[in-house]
């Protein structure tokens, strides 16, 4: 089996580094200070979240991952909640299983959403809130009865707004009171609505959460990482490793596709020939793996943007007079494009010396081939 997984989260035994993150979760889970975690897509965020459950309970803590992704309404919310509790012990006011049988939520069915019906009078929606109520206090009730710590960790935590717009007032206003009961930590991808829900003097979670980022992965640290697991299998890429590693800047989901393709070209070759151009090879290949969602990203962007994202494949300078000229836009014009890329966060950050870079390598290595 390959051991190199690129679609969804890892197992918490296959994470490479990520150490420093999860001793600042372990810590602010110890303080009950609560974090956000925010990162671009595919960056790890849930792989970690899964890993800084899994060493809570370790350590006697109860802990649990809920996935907010793509709810679309306050019920789905109420029903990932009581999914997500399920594993824990059964509460005193057993909140969790009553609303897993009035939600027909079943254990071990992730993303589901559910419809619920109005009762005793009151419409289904506000039912769901009541659900929420009740679900969200369940570490309170918990502590109350047998002591200890829950740890709660909410994935795509900003997809809660698209259910409600209200909702992170509505769960700020139970878990203010969890004292000593729960630490919580709020991910999420879409960085800057992550950020407009903690740093937006109007929202409920304005100035609530700690800030932790998720940066690329330490490229000497993933070298070893993908060298030790090509290794256990007897498997030996020369210079390989480190030719995409310096191609993916470890971009983690991007470095993994590639240690993945990596993997099985070298189980495969033979000759010393073969062995010449792994890195190229398995560069080929992800990038026909991903060509359709790379066209689908371009054909989706404007002109100026355009313009602005084959500037920083090709290494020139963005704003300067080359590009300008040979695009006859304004300098100006593509200052601003820049900026509205850079607050966006999607496909372009700045590095450590303020320099902007395109954060996936294949999608620039694809502009640099048209
Ligand atoms: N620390 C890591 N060690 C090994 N692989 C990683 C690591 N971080 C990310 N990956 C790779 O990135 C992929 C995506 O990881 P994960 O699903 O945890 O990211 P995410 O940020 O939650 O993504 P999404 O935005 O899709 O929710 C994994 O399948 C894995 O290949
Ligand atoms: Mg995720």
């Amino acid at each position: 089996m390959n051991p190199f997984n690129y679609q969804g989260p890892v197992d918490p035994s296959r994470l490479i580094d990520r150490r420093a993150e999860l001793d600042s979760l372990q810590s602010a889970a110890g303080d009950r200070v609560a974090i956000r975690l925010a990162a671009p897509r595919r960056f790890g965020k849930t792989s970690v979240l899964d890993a800084h459950v899994a060493a809570m309970r370790a350590v006697g803590h109860r802990a649990v991952r809920v996935d907010l992704s793509k709810v679309a309404t306050v019920g789905d919310v109420a029903a990932r909640v009581a999914e997500a509790f399920s594993v824990l012990p059964a509460d005193p006011r057993r909140s969790v299983r009553q609303w897993m049988a009035r939600l027909s939520v079943s254990a071990g069915v992730p993303g589901l959403r559910v419809r619920l019906a109005p009762s005793a009078g009151r419409p289904a929606s506000e039912e769901a809130r009541v659900a929420l109520l009740e679900l969200f206090d369940v570490p309170l009730r918990l502590h109350e009865a047998e002591g200890g710590l829950t740890v709660v960790c909410m994935d795509e935590f900003q997809d809660l707004l698209v259910a409600d717009d209200a909702l992170d007032g509505l769960v700020r206003s139970v878990i203010q009171h969890h004292g000593d009961a729960a630490a919580y930590v709020f991910a999420g991808s879409q960085p800057s609505l992550m950020r407009a829900l903690f740093s937006d003097h109007e929202r409920p979670f304005y100035g609530q959460a700690r800030p932790l980022e998720l940066p690329r992965l330490p490229l000497a640290e993933a070298t070893r990482d993908i060298e030790a697991l090509l290794s256990a299998d007897g498997l030996d890429a020369g210079t390989a490793v480190d030719e995409l590693l310096s191609f993916t800047q470890g971009h983690p989901q991007r470095t993994v596709l590639l240690a993945h393709h990596l993997y099985n070209l070298v189980e495969q070759s033979r000759s010393a020939g073969e062995r010449e151009n792994l890195a190229a090879a398995a560069i080929e290949l992800a990038l026909a793996e991903t060509r359709d969602a790379q066209q689908a990203l371009w054909d989706g962007l404007g002109r100026v943007e355009r313009i602005v994202l084959m500037a920083l494949a090709d290494g020139q300078p963005v704003t300067g007079n080359a590009v300008a000229g040979e695009h006859r836009v304004a300098r100006s014009t593509l200052r601003e494009a820049l900026e509205r890329l850079l607050a966006d966060e999607r496909h372009v950050q700045r590095d450590g010396q303020g320099t902007p870079f395109l954060l996936d390598p294949l999608f620039a290595e694809w502009l640099r081939r048209r």
